[in-house]
């Protein structure tokens, strides 16, 4: 059913005419579940999927401005506007990183520092994106959940996001063909502009798509790309956090010549969101659209921060910081899964999925609303404890958005928290009686 946009909202009176975006980027989750974190300190928040506090680089960020600021030349060069693409020592750096990872598997790829962007940070670059691919009304097929935020700035461009199964393998191949048929069916099918996967970890189902599923994703774009490019944007902002098992070659690595997958990724989880360095790796015809776009908002992302994360590369810091977050966040993943094995278990209709990386774990309460007006959010506030309600990470079409979902998060509470956090949540659903499953 296409989401009908509103003309106005209540915010938009007649002094202050705000455009229609602006009232299509109200009521977003985020700012609510901050507000009531910031409001109630001694609150557990599992919400937030913040960095922990605790473990940032401040050492390694010195040593890098040091070095950095050390050299005049570079100083000055760094203090002054880079251009629209961003600085280029670290976007070989990037590339350079990547085609490590990938390996053999990236051999296809014509990869080279212009197909390279800089942004702050990923969000803005999947923001620009929009901005460069999407009309009104122009579909993206996600699958259900995705990133919130992701979907709510498509929601901001009045773009449509359509839901798509998963499983424990990630999204389902069979289940975006079937999308994009219907999509096809019912003449929809020129709307449809691209697939987003967040490809590791994902946020908030903690789920990687299986290597084997990759090759037939892109292969499936490309062949409903009768009427232009659908573009599969891939968002690998966790692949580095990974504490069990083995990485996988990116989406990226399946398309053969770099023409439907674009690749986003940022510094932020992995180092700092606060100095907001993303970036993404585009297919060639893309490039000078999304630069067009970006020099008319800031002509280049922060250029400092940018070759202070170009030294953390060089000086190796980033790799040593990157040893001691995965140790921390596995530590604080299996107390995690630990204290829900033990306070959950008793409770048959408490389920999760497994986590291997990331900073979530995904949990399904059955037959409970988990929303924020429902029973189960306040109860757990009154138990000191706060959780993301699942049903914000759901597109707004096609897979229908399930109402009994928690995201929780490990990355900010240190272990006795989380721990803490867990049982009070137990304790907020046993007594709430779950409605009779269908
Ligand atoms: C899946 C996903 N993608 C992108 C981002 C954006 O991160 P940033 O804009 O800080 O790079 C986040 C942040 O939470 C995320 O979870």
């Amino acid at each position: 059913m296409p989401r009908i946009f509103p003309e106005r909202s209540a915010t938009m009176t007649n002094e202050c005419r705000l455009s229609r975006r602006a009232g299509w980027a109200v009521g977003q989750p985020i700012r609510y579940l901050m507000q009531e974190a910031l409001s109630r300190p001694e609150l557990i928040s599992l919400a937030a999927g913040f960095v922990d506090q605790e473990t940032l680089p401040l050492e390694a960020t010195q040593a890098a401005v040091d070095h950095v600021l050390a050299d005049r030349p570079r100083a000055q060069a760094a203090l002054q506007y880079t251009s629209t693409m961003g600085d280029a020592v670290l976007r070989e750096l990037l590339l350079a990183r990547l085609e490590a990872a990938d390996g053999a598997a990236l051999s296809g790829q014509d990869l080279a520092i212009d197909r390279v962007v800089l942004t702050a940070g990923s969000n803005e670059l999947l923001y620009l994106l929009g901005e460069i691919l999407l009309d009104e009304s122009d579909i993206v097929l996600c699958p259900a959940p995705s990133y919130f935020v992701y979907l709510g700035g498509l929601a901001n461009l009045g773009a449509r996001s359509y839901g798509v199964a998963v499983d424990q393998h990630g999204l389902i191949p069979e289940a975006l063909e079937e999308a994009l048929q219907q999509l096809d069916s019912s003449g929809e099918l020129p709307r449809v502009k691209a697939i987003y996967v967040c490809t590791y970890h994902d946020n908030p189902s903690s789920l990687t798509l299986a290597a084997e599923r990759r090759l037939q994703i892109v292969e499936t774009a490309r062949r409903y790309s009768r009427h232009g490019t659908i573009f599969v944007i891939e968002d690998a902002v966790y692949r580095e956090l990974r504490y069990f098992g083995t990485d996988i070659p990116s989406l990226l690595a399946a398309d053969p010549d770099g023409s439907t997958v674009i690749h986003t990724s940022s510094f932020s989880k992995t180092f700092s969101p606060g100095l907001r360095v993303g970036w993404g790796i585009l297919p060639t015809a893309l490039v000078e659209p999304f630069c067009n776009q970006k020099s008319n908002i800031d002509f280049g992302s922060p250029h400092f921060t940018q070759q202070v994360m170009a030294a953390i590369l060089q000086l190796g810091l980033y790799d040593q910081h990157l040893d001691m977050l995965r140790d921390s966040y596995r530590h604080k993943l299996e107390a995690m899964v630990g204290s829900m094995e033990e306070h959950f278990r008793p409770l048959s209709h408490v389920s999760w999925l497994p986590a291997e990386g990331g900073l979530y774990v995904w949990m399904q309460v059955a037959g409970v609303d988990t929303g924020s007006t429902g029973p189960l959010f306040r109860k757990a506030l009154d138990e000191g404890v706060m959780y993301v309600p699942g049903i914000h990470c759901y597109p707004q079409e096609g897979e229908p958005a399930r109402h009994d979902m928690i995201r929780l998060s490990f990355g900010v509470q240190p272990a006795e928290r989380i721990r803490a956090g867990v049982a009070s949540l137990a304790q907020a659903i046993e007594e709430v009686s779950p409605l009779p499953t269908p």
